[in-house]
């Protein structure tokens, strides 16, 4: 799922499918986190293919799901949702939340200050937000070898990372600063299993990188990255698994003042 586009990263509904649908799966302890109430509005940032909108709905509250990628906006819809296309960057909602909610969306936006000011002004007063998301050593291994091989072609790789990856001390200050009340805020480890061979993972999620080398230095790129980390990230049985590491997030905003006398 994603809010905004890196340059090179696209976003296809169907190979997000094939490749990624345990990312909204295990969004599902989050969806508990927010539990939803009936009449509630909610605010999906970065919703992808609106799995999880869907399910939020389905408790009962009403759901405006956003995101920055077309064909992702089109399988929301198909949903039935009200998805709109819109960058997590510019959010342009006013007071007209109960809650927001985000999945596994917030690393792909490198302007965490424009998104959290644009979520406190989606908020409601006492509006409360439920994120989850990349934080601190998240990917650390894949990415190590992403940056190294473009480096070792004379390529600085750290300007191709599309990834914003806080940890909970920075993600923290920024919250309290736009005046935020934080009320959990942690990093979590969470090796993650994936469905397939590493090279679809990096075709779904590591296309900047790609970016950066003509399309006929893609597959050696490719096969040189998986092998670098295959010793770390690949069992016995072949199963790959990637060391996701998630920045949770609670926070809630204060309640408007009583006027005084
Ligand atoms: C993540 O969900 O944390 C993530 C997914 C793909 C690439 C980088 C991070």
């Amino acid at each position: 799922m994603n809010s905004t586009q890196p340059a090179g990263q696209r976003w296809s509904a169907e190979r997000y499918v094939r490749n990624a649908r345990f990312v909204s799966d295990l969004g599902a302890p989050l969806l508990a986190l927010l539990a939803p109430r009936p009449g509630e509005s909610i605010l999906d940032l970065g919703c992808g293919d609106g799995v999880l909108s869907q399910q939020i709905e389905e408790m009962g509250a009403k759901v405006i799901a956003v995101d920055a990628a077309p064909d992702m906006v089109a399988a929301a819809r198909a949903r039935g949702l009200d998805a709109r296309l819109m960058d997590g960057q510019a959010l342009t909602f006013d007071a007209d939340f109960d809650a927001l909610f985000s999945n596994a969306a917030l690393h792909w936006m490198r302007r965490p200050d424009a998104v959290i000011v644009g979520m406190r002004r989606a908020l409601k007063p006492g509006g409360r937000l439920v994120a989850e998301f990349g934080g601190g050593d998240n990917v650390a291994t894949v990415k190590a070898a992403l940056i190294d091989g473009l480096d070792r072609r004379g390529i600085d790789g750290e300007s191709f990372a599309p990834w914003y990856f806080p940890d909970d001390v920075e993600y923290r200050g920024r919250l309290e600063a736009q005046g935020f009340i934080v009320d959990d805020i942690a990093l979590i480890d969470r090796p993650t299993p994936l469905p397939g061979p590493l090279d679809d993972w990096l075709d779904t999620f590591c296309e900047s990188f790609l970016f950066a080398l003509p399309e006929s230095d893609h597959a050696p790129f490719k096969a040189e990255v998986v092998e670098a980390v295959r010793p770390q990230l690949c069992d016995d049985q072949g199963c790959w698994s990637v060391d996701y590491v998630r920045l949770r997030v609670v926070a809630h905003l204060p309640a408007k003042k009583l006027a005084t006398k």
